[in-house]
């Protein structure tokens, strides 16, 4: 099942800014006008602090207050329910459904609890094609999931057996993002060896997550951020829907205990402010960019290869206009990309000819201004040479010449 509803702040002016605004110029301008609109699914067992975390990030009561949080009840099914809210961040607006799966892993025997959430993650992909075959791609309503947000239940140990069949099972339909849930219950020693031996779960069984990615174009500053928020996947987190005002008057997310208070925007106390700045402020366009072009890709292909199987066999194509449609436009589309690579090569081709001729001709050029200015100075010490030479040699002495000094010396 899954149903709609709007969150407690359905529309929200957020007062923190959670980063909508820190885009890259082209993408901001772009937002203002049409706005992001973002689908985000968060899975875990209840108790996790999953609505806890989605209110702390978006700085809003996204999901209503809840008195009996703590209290466990187990359901049988695992329910689907999508909230819906608009928030408001420095003029830029976000349309963000959070899509929850309420039951997860409450039952004594959770072997099929992964069902319901890939059952929803594929129907959206579904009505998304379904959409396409009808409608140009600025009218299709995209509900795919962009990203899922996994809590992992603090033990400290390893990845339990319901985390790792929950992951195998979606990882390759959705952008995979792991969280530790309620960090604060454990010490940043046993955080580092916890995240290790996730780590290692998810290489040994081959899991796909989500982490953001660098390239040489991005700038030093750029690739040493992206490293460090790679370096402490999986995010250790804490949320809290408390506050506390401190001495300079300034209001803090924290969790208060006895011993001391953990601030959930403290990068010292867990990673809830890295968590943040890569699902919101740098990869949110790459989160929905690869549900695009790469999962919801694989799907489609997938799909429709399995609708061609069907079709060998039977008479399900003749009677399919839809069907045969769709193979059609991805026939022409695959022949306009392939046709546009090739005149892209033909084009980068003559520019590289075009470039190794004018670097040729000027290299020619140079020679040849090489040898004449030598050809020219060579010419000048000549001519200076023998000019000293000329000055050099004795002039005739002239006939007055020799009068004058004959009677100044007395020559004969
Ligand atoms: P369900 O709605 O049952 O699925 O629960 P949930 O996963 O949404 O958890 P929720 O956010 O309702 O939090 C459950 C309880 O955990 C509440 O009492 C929260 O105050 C508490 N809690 C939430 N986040 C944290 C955290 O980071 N650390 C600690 N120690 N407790 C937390």
């Amino acid at each position: 099942m899954d149903s709609t509803k709007l969150g407690a702040g359905s529309k929200a002016k957020l007062q923190t800014h959670v980063g909508l605004s820190s885009y890259p110029k082209q993408v901001y301008e772009h937002s203002l006008k049409t706005g992001f609109k973002f689908n985000m699914m968060v899975v875990g067992e209840s108790g996790l602090g999953k609505a806890t975390l989605i209110n702390s990030l978006f700085d809003t009561k996204i999901f209503a207050e809840n008195e009996d949080s703590n209290i466990v009840i187990p359901s049988k099914n695992v329910d689907i329910n999508t909230m819906s809210t608009e928030l408001l961040d420095s003029g830029v607006k976000l349309r963000l459904n959070v899509i929850e799966s309420a039951g997860f892993g409450d039952n004594i025997n959770n072997e099929d609890c992964w069902k319901p959430v890939v059952e929803n993650i594929e129907s959206r992909f579904d009505s998304y094609l379904t959409q396409e075959n009808k409608m140009p791609k600025s009218k299709i309503v995209d509900n795919r999931v962009h990203a899922l947000i996994y809590f992992i239940k603090p033990t400290g140990h390893s990845l339990r057996a319901i985390d790792i069949n929950f992951m195998k099972k979606v990882h390759s339909k959705v952008n995979l993002i792991p969280v530790v849930a309620k960090a604060d219950m454990l010490t940043q020693d046993d955080i580092a060896g916890f995240k290790q031996r996730i780590m290692a779960d998810i290489q040994m069984h081959g899991i796909n997550i989500f982490k953001p990615t660098w390239d040489s174009s991005d700038s030093s500053d750029m690739v040493i951020e992206t490293k460090e928020l790679v370096s402490k996947i999986p995010f250790a987190v804490v949320g809290s829907d408390s506050f506390m005002v401190d001495a300079n008057g300034i209001k803090r997310r924290v969790r208060v205990y006895p011993w001391g208070i953990v601030e959930v925007e403290n990068s010292a106390h867990n990673d809830f402010i890295s968590f943040r700045n890569m699902l919101v402020k740098s990869n949110m366009e790459e989160l929905k960019f690869l549900t695009d072009v790469s999962l919801y890709e694989a799907y489609r292909t997938q799909k429709l290869l399995s609708m061609g199987h069907v079709q060998d066999n039977s008479v399900f194509r003749e009677f399919n206009p839809s069907v045969l449609y769709e193979e059609e436009r991805r026939l022409q589309e695959i022949k306009m990309q392939k046709m546009e690579a090739e005149m892209n090569a033909v084009f980068m081709q003559k520019i590289q000819e075009k470039e190794s001729k004018l670097k040729q001709s000027e290299e020619e050029l140079y020679a040849r201004h090489k040898d004449m200015k030598l050809s020219l100075e060579k010419q000048r010490n000549e001519l200076e040479e023998r000019k000293k030479k000329m000055e050099t040699v004795a002039r005739p002495i002239t006939p007055m010449e020799k009068k004058t000094k004959k009677g100044l010396f007395n020559l004969s």
